[in-house]
Parts: structure tokens; sequence; C-alpha cells
């Protein structure tokens, strides 16, 4: 099929060069003219695995490109995926100007008929607001068929996801679109490719046929802030168990594996730290919010879980001020920087809040992140001191902060590491350790989670998002 995606970021830029992996001719555009011009040269404006050479590869046999000319596009295309931003407003709503700018733009250059796929995270209902837009700015005689279609895929394993989703929800209002829909996704349903993270056949690389669900489209639009939101409440309260845990003299750890290996509740999500960061929980959860409010839902359980999530920074940087005392004029070394493991994503980052907050103090702050450097150098203050490797971080430092969990810091030379330390103290935030294991090469570590967390009744401030 011939295909627009419409905004070249996380979800369009690696949704566009998967889907041009099956076999469809895929035109990406953008409004930020230079990013598409990066991408013409080969430069991707995101890190995320395997999308270099997907986006390479595909550019080079012809069926991706990259395109400031938007009303070509979208003339040329039978389907057009809305994936731009949707950023929170002030008031914790979604924003939703891009989403209308580009659907006015759709009506004004489309002609015949149109499949307008929604990937955008969205408010309820917002499929009709978007229907109602284009028959009112149709030009040339189009018409239009409008598709929920959320995108579920997680930063750092997107290109992975795209292949082996759980599940394609499809919304939309006519058996027409739906098998447009099908036709279009046929490839991944049916396990017709090979895998570009394994450079296998669909068949050898763990892949099983999704769930295929069609339901309406203001459905669709719900069932991915529910999951999201699901998956915050799975974080938060993890946390709130990790906290009582550490309260009761308990491993955190133990008991959320214990809780987990129960099939119904599973042990992904289930693992104290900072909590929740990124582009997508924080700004869909309160979005949730709204969304419950506008239509008559105060959703209590989910301000808490907000609420709880906001106090995981403060909760951390108390504790490191319980090991140091006086923050000031200390040197810190921070391992990571993104909001988790495999991106270059620093968006509402747990670990840029702690960065921020311990910044307020006139400490030293030496910081490395595998992908994220660039983005942190953007947004934090010049004082900042950006190290060309791991082990850099330790030099001097009085502690060394876990903030995400990339594997590799694991696997450090943890020994050098102390070596370099003023004083070998670790505090992770991540929970890559297990108790036990760095004290054993003589630091003393803690954890959130792991060893007598500092709770007052009163929470401190929220200080993070
Ligand atoms: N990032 C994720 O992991 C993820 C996962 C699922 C869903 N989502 C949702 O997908 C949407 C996009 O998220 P993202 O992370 O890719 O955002 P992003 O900020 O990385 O990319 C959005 C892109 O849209 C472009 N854009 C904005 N207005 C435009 C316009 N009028 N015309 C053309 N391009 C325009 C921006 O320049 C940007 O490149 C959001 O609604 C998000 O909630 C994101």
């Amino acid at each position: 099929m011939e295909l627009c995606i419409i905004g070249a970021g996380y979800v369009g830029l690696t949704t566009g060069a998967c889907l041009s992996e099956i076999g469809h001719h895929v035109a990406v555009t953008d409004c930020d003219a230079a990013k598409i011009a990066d991408l013409e040269r080969g430069r991707l404006p995101i890190y995320e695995e395997f999308l270099q050479p997907l986006v390479e590869g595909n550019q080079a046999a012809g069926r991706l490109r990259f395109t400031t000319e938007a009303p070509a596009a979208i003339a040329a295309a039978e389907a057009i995926f809305v994936c731009v931003g949707t950023p929170p407003d002030r008031d914790g709503k979604a924003n939703l100007a891009a989403v209308e700018r580009v659907t006015r733009q759709i009506a004004e250059c489309a002609a015949g008929h149109k499949l307008i796929i929604g990937k955008s995270t969205v408010p309820a209902r917002t499929a009709e607001h978007i229907r109602r837009t284009l028959d009112t700015f149709a030009r040339n005689r189009a018409s239009f068929e409008v598709v929920s279609n959320p995108e579920f895929l997680r930063e750092g394993t997107g290109v992975y996801d795209f292949f082996h989703p759980d599940r394609i929800v499809v919304g939309c209002d006519t058996a027409a679109a739906a098998a447009r829909m099908r036709e279009l996704y046929r490839p991944v349903l049916e396990g017709l490719f090979q895998c570009p993270c394994h450079a296998r056949p669909a068949a050898d690389c763990g892949w099983h046929a999704p769930a295929w669900m069609e339901t309406s489209t203001t459905s669709a639009e719900l069932i991915k802030h529910a999951a999201n939101s699901f998956l915050s409440l799975k974080i938060s309260y993890a946390n709130a168990i990790a906290d009582i845990c550490e309260l009761a003299g308990a491993d955190a750890l133990a008991v959320l594996r214990g809780i987990g290996l129960d099939r119904r509740i599973g042990e992904a999500f289930l693992r104290p730290g900072l909590g929740f960061g990124g582009f997508c929980f924080p700004k869909d959860l309160s979005a949730f919010l709204e969304i419950a409010a506008e239509l008559g839902y105060d959703f209590r359980l989910l301000r808490e879980v907000q609420a709880i999530n906001a106090e995981r920074v403060a909760l951390f940087v108390r504790k490191l001020r319980e090991s140091l005392w006086v923050l000031e004029d200390k040197t810190l070394g921070v391992l990571g920087l993104a909001f988790k493991p495999g991106t270059d994503d620093t968006r509402l980052s747990p670990a840029m809040a702690v960065a921020h907050e311990l910044l307020k103090h006139k400490l030293r702050l030496q910081v490395y992140d595998p992908k994220a450097m660039e983005r942190a150098r953007a947004e934090l203050p010049p004082e900042v001191v950006y190290c060309g490797h791991p082990e850099a971080v330790a030099e001097g430092a009085e502690a060394v902060l876990i903030l995400t969990e990339w594997p590799e810091f694991r696997a450090l030379d943890w020994t050098a590491m102390k070596a370099r330390m003023l004083r070998p103290l670790v505090l992770d935030g991540r929970n890559l350790f297990r108790a036990g294991e760095l004290e054993a090469l003589g630091f003393e570590y803690a954890a959130l989670g792991q060893g007598v967390v500092a709770h007052t009744t009163s929470a401190a401030a929220p200080v993070t998002s």
C-alpha cells in the first residue's frame, strides 16, 4: 500500500520504517524541516535499537522516503497515519492542536478515498472530532474513513514491539476499513517477515500471532489510556509495597517477586525504584484523569498512583542526604539520564528530575548515559560535567547514583570504580543490584526498597512529574 506518516518522532519514524520493511511504500513527513533534512541524509533524530539499519535498508530499497512536501505525500497515499505529539497542557489535558492542524491539512490536500489512522494517544471521542473536521474542510470531493489504531510500542524496544505485538487494536466504523487495516498488518498477523532484530524468519524469532481486536473508535482510544494507567498503577503499587517492606525490614524485591509469580498478576512492572517517567505514562495518566473528570467520573485511584510516583525522587534525595549529611560542595557521580534503558529520551525522566533537584545544592555532578547525553546537555545547566565513559563519573565522588537501569552498568569494573571514589557509596534508584552484591566489594550500598527508608508522614514536596 502507499502510506503517509505524519510526525517523524519515536512513534512515526519507527512505525514508518517497520511498515516499509513489511513491503509498503511509505512517505514520512514532519513540520520540522531540519529533522526531515537530517533523515534524508541518514541522520536519525532519536536512538532506537535496530532502527538505523532498518531506515537505511528501506531507503535504499526505495520503499521509505522522507519529505517536507506533506500535501503531495497525503495526496498520493491510500492511508495516512497521524503520529504527531499530544503533549500535556498546563491542566494535564492532552493538547490536540497538532492533531487538529494535521487533520485540516489532510482535508485540504486529499482527493479520493482515504483511510485516516490515528496513532497519537488521544482522549475518548477524538476520532469523532477528526471525522467532523475532515468533513467540514474536505476539498476535491474526498471521502474518509477514520480509524483509531493506538500504539503500544515501548521506547527502547520499538522495532521489536512492531513485529511482536501482543495485540493490534483497530477502532473503526465499517467492515471495509477493518479489512484494509487487516491487509495493512497482514505480514505481522501471519508472521510473513524476516525479523530485523534477530535477522531470522518470524517463525524462528519467538513470533506469536498477535490478537486482532476490532472495536469502536472511542473504545480503542480508551483502551490505550486504560492500559497505560494500569501499568502506571502497577509501578506505584510496587513502590508503595517497597516502602512498607523497608519499614517492616522485609526484602521488597523478594516480596514483589512473590506477588508477580502469580500468573494473574505477572512480574512485569513490579520493580521498585524512582518511578515512571517518559513522554507517555505521566502525561497519559494526567490526560486520563481529565478525560474521566470530563465524563463525570472522579478517578481517585489514579490520583493516588500519581501522588505515589511524585514522591519517589524526593524520597531518593532524602535517602542520599541521610548518607551524606550535607550535599553542598560534594562531587556525585550519576549513571543514567534517560527515562529508561534502550532510549535517548529524557522527557519527564526521573533521572533528570533527580539531577535537577541535586543541582539546587551547589554540588558537582559528573554524569554519564550511553545514549542520552546530547539531550541531557540541552536541558541541564552548564555546570554539569559530562563524562566520556561510565567509570569517569566515580572520579573523586562521594557517591555514585544509579538512575537508569542500563544493563551495562552492572558489568562495570566496580572494583576500579571504588578505587576512583572518595567514599564508596552507591545509591541505586533502579534496583540494578541486589543487596550484598556491591557490599561484597567493599561498597556502602542502599536502594529504594532495600535498606531503611527515610519515611516521613508529611511527604516532601513532589519534585517529579
Ligand atoms: N513515545 C512513545 O513511546 C509512544 C508510545 C505510544 C504512543 N505514543 C503517542 O504517540 C504520539 C507521538 O509520540 P512521539 O513520542 O512519537 O512524539 P515525538 O514528539 O517524538 O514526535 C512527534 C512528531 O510530530 C511532529 N509534528 C508535530 N506537529 C506536527 C504537524 N503539524 N505536522 C507534522 N508533524 C508534526 C513533531 O515535529 C515531532 O517530530 C503521542 O500522542 C504519544 O503519546 C508515544
